[in-house]
């Protein structure tokens, strides 16, 4: 399917990439490229091959935040009647393969939170990330002031929430924010291999891992153990299950059917 603001590809016949791509404005999230964006991602979802995604942006900007330029023209009754970002920003939570971003350069407001609504961050050594929608008369308004207290901490989201200052790849790797920090030129190699090691795994125990990883954030910790504890069971149903156990006994590799 041909993209206008993005560009997608397939890696190693199991990776699907997806480069946000607005360049002239850094990547600003209009709804035309939400709307490209939720459906490459249910493409690569619904594709048997894939097993992982990458969602990645440019070397200057992983993506601005939300086009500004568009967002000026809004009022009150447009954006609650037409449900400004609930209506297409929300795919990246219904994807249930695990997906990756690939963060360089700036990835502010909306930005940083469609990085946040990825399953993992690996930033590169010029990542910037920030929520600065104060100094535009509005709050994070794609779930940034819920997300980021939950990485970070209430102390540092509060900061950059009410200053809008940025925080640089070191200190997001510090305060957990994103999981790794690599140079700038090995920043896809990193991220592929990674997304590659995932996709050799078992898929079914990829899909039940991350969904059992995101209940820890909406749940409480009693409901939290028992939903693990449901998705661990149901794996032993699995041919992958029963593979990698024989696989491991009779000291052979695992050979995956994602089944
Ligand atoms: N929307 C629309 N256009 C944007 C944009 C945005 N969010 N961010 C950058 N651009 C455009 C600029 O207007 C500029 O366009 P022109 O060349 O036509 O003038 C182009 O991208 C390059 O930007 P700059 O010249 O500003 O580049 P810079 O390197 O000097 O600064 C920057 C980079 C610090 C990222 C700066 O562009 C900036 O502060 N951008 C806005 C960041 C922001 O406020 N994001 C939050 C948006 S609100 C939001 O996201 C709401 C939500 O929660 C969903």
């Amino acid at each position: 399917m041909p993209y206008e603001t993005l560009q997608v590809r397939t890696e190693a016949g199991k990776v699907g990439v997806i480069a946000l791509n607005r360049p002239k404005q850094l990547n600003a999230l209009n709804d035309q490229l939400m709307d490209e964006l939720g459906a490459a991602l249910k493409a690569f979802d619904a594709d048997d091959a894939i097993g992982c995604i990458v969602v990645t942006g440019s070397e200057k900007a992983f993506a601005a935040g939300a086009d500004i330029s568009v967002m000026t023209k809004y009022s009150f009754s447009d954006v609650f009647r037409t449900e400004y970002i609930s209506r297409n920003w929300e795919a990246l939570r219904s994807v249930r393969k695990p997906v990756i971003a690939a963060v360089a350069g700036f990835a502010l407001g909306g930005g940083c939170e469609v990085a946040m609504m990825c399953d993992f961050i690996i930033a590169a050594e010029n990542a910037k990330f920030g929520q600065p929608e104060i100094k535009l008369g509005i709050i994070p308004g794609a779930g940034g002031t819920q997300r980021l207290p939950r990485a970070i901490g209430k102390s540092k989201a509060m900061d950059m929430v009410l200053t809008s200052r940025m925080m640089d790849a070191q200190e997001a790797e510090r305060a957990g924010l994103v999981s790794r920090v690599v140079p700038l030129d090995k920043l896809m190699d990193e991220a592929l291999a990674a997304a590659i090691t995932i996709a050799d795994m078992p898929r079914l125990a990829a899909m039940a891992a991350k969904e059992s990883v995101n209940r820890a954030f909406e749940s409480g910790l009693s409901d939290g153990v028992w939903y693990e504890r449901r998705l661990f069971h149901a794996l032993f149903s699995t041919a992958d299950q029963e593979e990698g156990m024989e696989a491991f006994l009779a000291k052979r590799p695992a050979q995956f059917s994602h089944r």
